[in-house]
């Protein structure tokens, strides 16, 4: 989605404006522009595409010093991505430069009536209205137009803001779209959309919220609520390890990210279980314990991988501990009228921590009386803040946009929430004790599963042509198909779809031939048979199976064209496990395809728009 960054301080603003677009990046976007004032003069500079053809574009005002200055990187929602549609818009005075994240959702109505003033519209953005609104309010004092303009919008923003007439102000504010506020020495000034794109001047943070408004000056600043009264919001030192944010020697952020999960799962589970006691010890529910033991129905809530995430917790979660689980789409939940009665307990997922629909269902839920609980990665981010507790990843900053870590952080949280929630009712001790000594091996064991790279890439050397995927899976594997499909649609575009492999036969064996490949996830387990009847049924039809199984099962090699073998733990852990090869599958066909796997075409890392 887009990305904002602003500077207000004593040093030339386009280096930093240029270098927090470019850590932006991977968020997806598709046009950028910047804006800054030098010599009582607002310039304007923008392209359509990547950030280098915007910095080819500023090599032009090479010379130009300013310290005051917003960037952005736009991910179309209103109007083409075009160099006119990018941001930021400029009122028609020339005044006033404004960037969004987000949707004006009454832009309609405002423009129509600003039209009828005699105002141009450049573009066919939402937020080209909020540039001509501030102006329309401005006489002189920009933090009160900004505060009046605001009154006047709905929907969700997160802005940065200046004005050629005052050199020494730096706006931001949000309503729904995170925005972040960085202090750094010597009276500089910083906004973000997120974290990573300031990281590298300071980790002084200021998490905005909602209808907050920061107004930066050379040396001071102040927050505001929309009535312009002071409001205080914590400084928050973020621990942020910079290589997190680099790609240390990958190719690609995405397979750094793959081979980071035995850290970032080690990170995940680190002081998190009692062995002696068979539990698991979650400081963020630690409030909600008692409520917890009540609890007679949980509705797990996010989107996309997260999603999937989910659906693994239903399965491990009604094992475990007999509580009924539903997942649901948080964008169907929202609108919907979802029920929610005494002991419903509400399980948001997401690795961002901002995603809009997502963010949307904890509201409805919340309205409807149920606890929220979030699992999230992105520290301090909205979700995180809007949760009645919760449990984060530590899985360390996700840049690719295909989720990798993230899944497989998920799992394991929702696992050790699952066996939380089971030794209150019907797990024993020694049972407990069992998971949790499995869970500590995970991380050697995916260490092991990723020496199966090179393996892989060949195999993907061998289907990267392929124009549709099938992927299958049962019980704690049908989301891992779900996931691996996902993983292989965003980065090589090919088509895929995940089924439960029983389902197969129900219709999607019609398109059984010797052009398709199938993704079998057959590790050995209770339904093991079952699976191979599924893999002859592929094989009496001409299919090529790529089967992804255990090292303790030999009757595969007969049926399948290619075998990945990955090592045993319990089936439930199985997923960690078997969608590490689905990760890399996806990748090497992806690369091999030649595309961009960290920004795939019009993809958003993080989705903070409905
Ligand atoms: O940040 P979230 O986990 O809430 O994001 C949810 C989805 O947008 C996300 O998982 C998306 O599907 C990924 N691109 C999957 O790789």
């Amino acid at each position: 989605m887009c990305g904002i960054v602003g500077y207000i301080g004593s040093k030339n603003v386009l280096p930093i404006l240029l270098d927090g677009l470019k850590k932006l990046e991977y968020r997806g976007y598709d046009s950028a522009g910047v804006s800054f004032v030098s010599n009582n003069s607002l310039q304007t500079v923008k392209a359509a595409g990547k950030i280098v053809a915007l910095e080819k574009k500023l090599k032009d005002f090479a010379d130009e010093q300013s310290s005051l200055g917003i960037g952005h990187t736009r991910w179309a929602t209103h109007g083409a991505p075009t160099e006119n549609n990018a941001h930021p818009h400029v009122s028609a005075d020339g005044k006033i430069a404004v960037v969004h994240n987000g949707i004006i959702e009454n832009y309609a109505s405002l423009k129509a009536k600003l039209q009828q003033n005699g105002v141009e519209f450049k573009s066919d953005t939402d937020t080209e209205v909020v540039a001509h609104l501030i102006s329309h309010f401005y006489q002189g004092d920009l933090k009160s137009a900004v505060i009046q303009a605001i009154g006047k919008l709905e929907g969700a923003f997160g802005f940065g803001i200046i004005c050629k007439d005052e050199p020494d102000v730096l706006i931001g504010a949000r309503r729904g779209s995170p925005l972040v506020f960085g202090i750094g020495d010597n009276g500089e000034y910083y906004l973000a959309s997120d974290v990573a794109a300031i990281v590298n001047h300071t980790h002084k943070i200021v998490y905005l919220d909602d209808n907050d408004i920061v107004v930066a000056h050379h040396g001071g600043y102040e927050i505001l609520n929309l009535q312009s009264q002071t409001v205080q919001r914590d400084v928050q030192k973020i621990d942020f390890d910079e290589d997190a944010v680099a790609k240390c020697g990958f190719d690609h952020y995405m397979l750094k990210e793959i081979f980071e999960q035995p850290e970032a799962l080690r990170n995940t589970m680190r002081g998190r279980l009692n062995i002696a006691d068979g539990n698991a010890k979650l400081a963020g529910l630690e409030a909600n314990i008692r409520e917890l033991r009540d609890i007679n129905r949980i509705i797990i809530t996010a989107c996309g991988t997260s999603y999937y995430a989910g659906m693994v917790g239903e399965y491990v979660i009604e094992d475990l501990a007999g509580v009924p689980v539903e997942v649901e789409y948080a964008s169907e939940f929202r609108y919907r009228n979802p029920i929610i009665k005494p002991g419903t307990l509400v399980l948001a997922i997401s690795q961002s921590g901002e995603t809009a629909d997502t963010l949307a269902a904890m509201k409805e839920a919340h309205q409807k009386g149920a606890t929220v609980l979030g699992i999230c990665n992105g520290i301090g981010s909205s979700i995180a803040r809007n949760s009645d507790g919760g449990v984060y990843l530590h899985a360390g900053p996700e840049i690719g946009v295909a989720s990798t870590k993230a899944f497989s952080g998920q799992v394991l949280v929702l696992t050790m929430i699952a066996l939380l929630l089971g030794r209150q009712r019907r797990v024993s001790f020694e049972h407990g004790m069992e998971i949790a000594n499995a869970i500590t091996e995970i991380p050697e064991l995916v260490e092991e599963t990723l020496k199966l790279n090179s393996a892989i890439r060949t195999i993907a050397e061998k289907y990267k042509d392929a124009k549709n995927f099938l992927y299958l899976g049962r019980h704690y594997n049908y989301p891992v198909a779900m996931e691996g499909a996902l993983k292989l649609k965003e980065i090589s575009y090919i088509h895929a779809e995940g089924y439960p492999a029983a389902e197969m036969k129900h219709g999607p064996i019609a398109l059984i031939d010797e052009n398709m490949p199938v993704v079998v996830i057959a590790p050995k387990d209770a339904l093991f048979d079952k699976i191979i009847s599924n893999i002859r049924e592929i094989k009496a039809r001409g299919g090529k199976v790529i089967a992804v199984t255990t090292q303790d099962c030999s009757p595969l090699d007969e049926f399948a064209d290619d075998l990945i073998r990955v090592p045993t733990t319990l089936p439930m852990l199985m997923p960690i496990l078997t969608c590490v090869p689905l990760q890399l599958l996806a990748y090497h066909v992806a690369t091999l395809r030649g595309n961009n796997v960290d920004q795939p075409r019009n993809l958003a890392k993080s989705v903070t728009v409905e």
